[in-house]
């Protein structure tokens, strides 16, 4: 209890003060050169992703070319396997645009590895739908597969851990998401198998692990049981067109 009598240092001293907990696996927003990531660090792209870099540009009007940004840093981290700040100083020279919008493109996506991340870069998702499904023991797991904490590297390089917010596919959680691929409807014995056959050089079958095919529920489908219609369906005859014969009635199965 407050004492009216107590200094007000001793009170202030005595309160605890909460704060948002610190993700080790959040990325610092602003850069700090390091000796593999600086200004100074050539970069180029290769001759094959230049023309795609320029067959993206082509899609949008004169001038507007720095609506291909995502494109870019996309480009450049297939290429490296992340975005260091010299691509990204490239980037904005070839899209005529200020270096500021590039970092502010990658520094929101979490998508964009700014550090090297090892060859296997797994994410955990943490958010609510997942942590109600046991994204904690799916963590877990993956540490000790992996041998490796998160915002870490394994040793051998080969696996690189973060935790996530929701990854969008909520209805299949949990989910951990490895480079491109995600594996869906975890349980423990999943994670060891998917590390397992990733270290052994293969690609495990990715989506939902529990036998289902998308995000149907575990019983079966229940619902959208016909065949879709065809196109043109419940169009009007003179949208249609008269040489354009009627869309037959769609069947039931
Ligand atoms: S909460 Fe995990 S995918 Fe949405």
């Amino acid at each position: 209890m407050f004492n009216k009598t107590q200094p007000l240092t001793q009170v202030i001293c005595a309160r605890k003060f909460f704060t948002t907990p610190k993700l080790i696996s959040d990325e610092l927003v602003v850069h700090r050169d390091t000796n593999d990531n600086n200004p100074e660090v050539p970069f180029q792209f290769t001759e094959a992703n230049m023309m795609r870099i320029a067959a993206i540009i082509q899609n949008y009007p004169k001038g507007a070319q720095r609506a291909a940004v995502s494109f870019a840093i996309d480009i450049a981290q297939r290429q490296m396997g992340w975005v260091p700040i010299s691509a990204m100083h490239k980037i904005a020279e070839l899209l005529s645009m200020p270096r500021m919008r590039v970092y502010e493109w990658a520094t929101f996506y979490t998508m964009t590895r700014r550090r090297f991340r090892g060859k296997f870069h797994v994410k955990v998702c943490k958010t609510t739908p997942c942590m109600l499904r046991g994204s904690d023991i799916i963590l877990q797991t993956v540490e000790e597969a992996t041998n490796c904490t998160v915002g870490g590297l394994s040793e051998d390089k080969m696996f690189g851990l973060d935790v996530v917010e929701c990854q969008g596919a909520c209805v299949n959680a949990p989910v951990m998401v490895v480079n491109d691929d995600y594996y869906e409807d975890l349980n423990v014995c999943d994670v060891y198998n998917i590390i397992q056959t990733l270290k052994c050089g293969g690609i495990p079958p990715w989506g939902p692990q529990s036998g289902r095919a998308s995000c149907e529920p575990h019983c079966g489908q229940m619902s959208l049981l016909e065949m879709p219609p065809p196109p043109g369906f419940m169009m009007q005859d003179a949208l249609i067109g008269s040489e354009v014969s009627k869309p037959p009635k769609p069947k039931s199965k």
